[in-house]
């Protein structure tokens, strides 16, 4: 199939144009680099051998999305594209619902006036919001998120659920019998293999894996631990970390799925294990070879206890399961961070 990649030039979207490809399908770039550079997309040419129809373009820009889509006419869209810092959201919240919520609905539109059926979205087990108790499932209710960027999150799969829910009842053409797939991830951390693609975050990272990758090569003087006095068997938060390879090999399979089907489709990428803070900080002191350095701070605000995936509906429908584990995913996060210790930047 040919897929269209929103935001393919990010973290996510790189490693997912890798196993695309390697899965024999065809890719096509949509990006406009805001978080991201467009050497991501010349290393994944350079790993696979294979080569990347690449287009520098805001997807809230209907005229020239319009144009890209009905040039590129793809059997699936996959939509990566947003912004997705936490806390920037809660300083930028019109921001962050004009551009996520806004690249959505064009989407949705551009679809429909060219008669494209499919697309996988990228979401998070943050719409799990504060209540629910893990392992979630797609069958919980959403919770009540903690920001607006989890709000983004919750609203973009309302808006795609209602359009998919007109769509089966509208035999005019267009985009009659959507498919949609909504993709909740858990923590995406680690890097393609090759240490040739990975997360590059600009300024000082928000997120745990990154920022230990950044003291182990020396950026950063310490990490903080954001409070151990949880309760969990060491104090500190669990979540359930994710290997990006794994990620994307599921959005391949979620992305045959949704060609495949009409509907709408909610499905976790988690592994279904979790991790405390204290363990990955320990995972990566083995994977680079000396200790992490760390000290205990007060706990974060907004921050969940426990996040873990039930990992069952993603096997189930899609047949794919997470095959990497932690040791893997701070060998391959130190391999990228250690061959390339500025990012895409040097
Ligand atoms: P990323 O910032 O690396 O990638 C997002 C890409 O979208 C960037 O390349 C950015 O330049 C691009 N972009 C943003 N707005 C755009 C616009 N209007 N037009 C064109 N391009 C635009 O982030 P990521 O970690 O790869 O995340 C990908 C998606 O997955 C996002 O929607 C994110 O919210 C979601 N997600 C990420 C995580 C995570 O922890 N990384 C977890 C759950 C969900
Ligand atoms: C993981 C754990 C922190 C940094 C976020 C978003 C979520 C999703 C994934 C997009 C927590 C602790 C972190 C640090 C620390 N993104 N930590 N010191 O918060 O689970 O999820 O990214 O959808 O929506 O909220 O990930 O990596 O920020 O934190 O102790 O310097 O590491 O308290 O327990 P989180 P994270």
């Amino acid at each position: 199939m040919k897929a269209l990649l929103t935001g393919g030039a990010g973290y996510i979207g790189s490693h997912t144009a890798v196993a695309m490809l390697e899965a024999g399908h065809e890719v096509a770039v949509v990006d406009n680099y805001y978080n991201s550079s467009e050497e991501a997309i010349r290393r994944v040419e350079k790993i696979t051998g294979k080569s990347v129809s690449m287009y520098e373009a805001d997807v809230a820009d209907k005229s020239k999305m319009k144009e890209i889509l009905a040039g590129e006419m793809p059997d699936c869209i996959i939509h990566f594209a947003g912004l997705k810092a936490v806390g920037e959201s809660v300083e930028k919240p019109v921001e962050y619902y004009r551009n996520n919520i806004d690249t959505t609905l064009t989407l949705l539109e551009c679809m429909k006036e060219l008669g494209l059926g499919n697309i996988v979205f990228s979401s998070s087990a943050t719409v799990y919001g504060e209540d629910n108790i893990p392992p979630f499932t797609e069958n919980m209710p959403k919770g009540s998120c903690t920001n607006p960027y989890g709000w983004t999150k919750w609203m973009q799969e309302q808006i795609l659920t209602d359009a998919q829910k007109a769509s089966a009842g509208d035999a005019s053409g267009g985009s009659a019998g959507l498919s949609v797939v909504l993709l909740r991830y858990f923590n995406p951390v680690g890097a393609h293999e090759s240490g040739l693609i990975g997360e590059d975050p600009k300024g000082i990272p928000n997120n745990l894996m990154p920022y230990i990758s950044q003291v182990a090569v020396g950026r950063r003087d310490h990490l903080t631990v954001f409070g151990n006095d949880y309760d969990t068997p060491d104090g500190t938060c669990r979540r359930d970390y994710i290997h990006v390879m794994d990620l994307a090999e599921g959005h391949v399979k979620a992305a045959e799925y949704c060609a495949a089907h009409k509907g709408t489709e909610v499905i976790n990428l988690g592994t279904g294990e979790p991790y405390s803070v204290l363990d990955m900080v320990k995972a990566f002191g083995e994977a680079c070879g000396k200790p992490v350095k760390y000290e205990i701070g007060p706990r974060r605000a907004g921050d969940v206890q426990d996040s873990w995936a039930d990992a069952d509906k993603a096997k189930e429908l899609l047949g794919w399961k997470a095959s990497r584990g932690i040791r893997e995913i701070c060998r391959d996060a130190w391999k990228w961070q250690s061959s390339n210790p500025e990012g895409y930047g040097k």
